[in-house]
């Protein structure tokens, strides 16, 4: 046959007979038949160098046209057959009537849920809730806290000491925030008093956990600078947080404390929310405060003098409060769980019930 009616014959089978599959399998067999390795249009054009000198042009031009025009039309059949079929995947061992799986909502991990309550209790206050680095330079964490190298104070924060990725420098050394008090000094730097500012945040120390403590955890530091404040404004302050938080009337209890970057310190305590202070429940001892009718909150004071001066504000004209506190203890007590390492284990049964 010569290559003129070979060409056509073909393009007579092939067109026809794919123009007819109706499924994507024979459709991918039938491009293998014509178009494979050993398909019926690879061999044709395959002869065109055994052609004559003078029809080789045109024989490979036929040839490449008839190749175009099968693929073309293999293209054409697949997007009808699967515009046509949407559903081929279905047979009818399915059940259309069965329910669906449930899609599994989240929702907020207590956590969050406290720290969000926190911080709109302090906004109600006029604070602003900001966040700051969890790596922090040793400077902020310690150094502008006054508390210098070799400071004992800072033997309690038992700290973990991170490496620079773009090169250590001993005299900057970096670790993982021992609390959110280094906020303070950052945001003085940044502003001008009058400052009310809420800061939650995660907090690193190398610590053993037990039921109260973990090694990860979470605290709120609150910080208000301004013209004539005092410890009485930061007592009512704490006494309106805890009222709103736990309900009812609320004591607040003041101890005297040290911190090296709050001059006079103090620890906060509120007085037992589930039994009013008297350490008692059912007969027995109030498993909340463990009989002691007290809640210790958090750490407070008076912001040092020299904390200011070291940001530039004169201590004669401003003075200011701080506090700190650790909330995993709050949303323990808010969600009545017994042992803060539940938070962060992350068993969906545990999270989902409270
Ligand atoms: N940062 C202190 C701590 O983690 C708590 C604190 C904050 C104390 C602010 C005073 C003022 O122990």
């Amino acid at each position: 046959m010569d290559w003129r009616a070979e060409t056509q014959a073909l393009r007579e089978q092939a067109l026809p007979e794919i123009a007819t599959d109706d499924h994507l399998l024979a459709l991918d067999e039938r491009r293998v038949r014509w178009l494979g390795r050993n398909g019926l249009i690879t061999k044709l054009l395959r002869s065109i160098v055994s052609a004559p000198d003078a029809e080789r042009r045109e024989f490979g031009a036929a040839a490449n046209a008839l190749k175009a025009e099968v693929e073309a039309a293999l293209e054409h059949q697949i997007a009808k057959v699967k515009a046509a079929a949407p559903d081929s995947r279905l047979t009818e061992q399915d059940d259309l009537t069965l329910p669906g799986r449930p899609v599994r909502l989240g929702r907020m991990h207590p956590i969050s849920r406290t720290i969000r309550e926190i911080s709109r209790i302090f906004l109600s206050m006029g604070f602003e809730a900001v966040e700051g680095p969890e790596i922090e330079w040793d400077y902020y964490n310690f150094e502008a806290l006054n508390i210098p190298k070799g400071h004992p104070a800072r033997d309690k924060f038992n700290t973990l000491w991170a490496s620079n990725p773009l090169g250590d420098d001993p005299s900057r050394p970096m670790l993982f925030r021992t609390h959110t008090s280094p906020m303070q000094i950052r945001i003085m730097e940044q502003r001008k008093p009058p400052i009310r500012v809420i800061v939650p945040g995660r907090c690193y120390r190398f610590e053993a956990t037990d039921a109260t403590h973990e090694s990860v955890f979470f605290q709120y530091e609150g910080l208000a600078i301004d013209e004539k404040l005092s410890m009485a404004d930061l007592k009512g302050v704490l006494y309106s947080f805890a009222r709103q938080l736990f309900g009812g009337e609320r004591k607040v209890r003041f101890r005297p404390d040290y911190f090296p970057f709050t001059e006079p310190s103090a620890e906060i305590a509120f007085d037992c929310f589930v039994c009013d202070g008297s350490g008692q429940k059912d007969g027995g001892r109030c498993p909340t405060c463990w009989g002691s009718g007290w809640i210790e909150a958090a750490g407070c004071g008076m912001v040092h003098p020299d904390a200011l001066r070291r940001v530039g504000y004169d201590p004669d004209k401003y003075q200011g409060f701080a506090f700190g506190g650790g909330v995993d203890r709050l949303a323990g007590l808010l969600t009545g769980t017994p042992d803060i390492r539940l938070f962060h284990q992350n068993d969906l049964r545990y999270l989902e019930s409270v």
